[in-house]
């Protein structure tokens, strides 16, 4: 996550909802326009299939409770607006009681192709779709139950595993590398790349995951590729804070990325 931003959360009103202007619904409805037909041929089916049952509105920027009726008949998901940055004690708390933080402002026209932090629509065009899944649902709560139990120090270990899946993750669908995650969904750039065959590939696993750096503001050098779901699945049984020990005792990966300049 960025250590700062420019942007400034929107506050809902007493029915949870948001007052987005003409010209932010204008913007959802461009950035929604311009990644569809990116989804359609890019994505891996849980992520279309999920997109098709949260059916987000395509010419307005979505509002949480209406999403979240959809989600809770679903999987028992809800969404609930947020500061842009939160802390990750409260971002863990919130997962592990199947909540959902959605930063509620919509990133400028300047920022049109690439915003660092997360902006609304990478919330719901990004998130939304996968929690409708109960496999994907689970292992995101897993990851905040974790988190709600874990020392700080534990905090940026438990991210790598998030980051890596939920967000960068990529499926392989039959002779196809599909692309999963979140991050990728609505980043139109990462999407083509993370898919192109030039990055590095590696199998899901969760060890693995937790020792592999990452940097937030370049594309990634690895993904981590999913076989089927129900990996992500059984992933959610484990006890992520055992696997966190264990990665910690074996170590960092070297990183595959140039350090950031300062
Ligand atoms: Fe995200």
């Amino acid at each position: 996550m960025p250590k700062s931003t420019k942007y400034q959360a929107k506050h809902p009103d007493d029915r949870g909802f948001i007052a987005y202007t003409p010209e932010e619904d204008a913007v959802w409805a461009d950035l929604y326009a311009r990644q569809k037909p990116q989804i359609e041929a890019l994505m891996a089916r849980p992520y279309l299939d999920g997109f098709d049952r949260i059916a987000l509105p395509a010419d307005r920027v979505p509002q949480c409770p209406e999403v979240s009726e959809r989600l809770t008949a679903l999987t028992g998901w809800r969404v609930e607006p947020v500061p842009a940055l939160i802390p990750f004690g409260r971002f863990f708390s919130m997962l592990a009681e199947a909540t959902f933080p959605a930063a509620s402002f919509i990133r400028s026209r300047e920022d049109f192709d690439y915003i660092e932090e997360p902006d609304i629509f990478h919330e719901m065009f990004g998130h939304t779709p996968l929690l409708t899944d109960p496999r994907f649902a689970a292992f995101s709560q897993a990851i905040g139950k974790a988190g709600a139990q874990a020392g700080k120090d534990d905090f940026a270990w438990l991210i790598r595993l998030y980051w890596f899946t939920i967000e960068f993750g990529l499926m392989r669908e039959g002779d196809q590398m599909k692309a999963l995650g979140s991050g990728l969904a609505s980043s139109p750039e990462e999407l083509e790349w993370s898919v192109s065959g030039q990055p590095e590939y590696r199998p899901f696993d969760v060890i693995d995951i937790l020792r592999t750096p990452y940097r937030i503001d370049i594309p990634q050098p690895v993904y981590f590729v999913l076989d089927d779901l129900d990996a992500l699945f059984a992933a959610a049984e484990r006890d992520l804070l055992a696997d966190v020990a264990t990665a910690r005792e074996a170590g960092l990966h070297a990183p595959k990325f140039p350090p950031k300049a300062a």
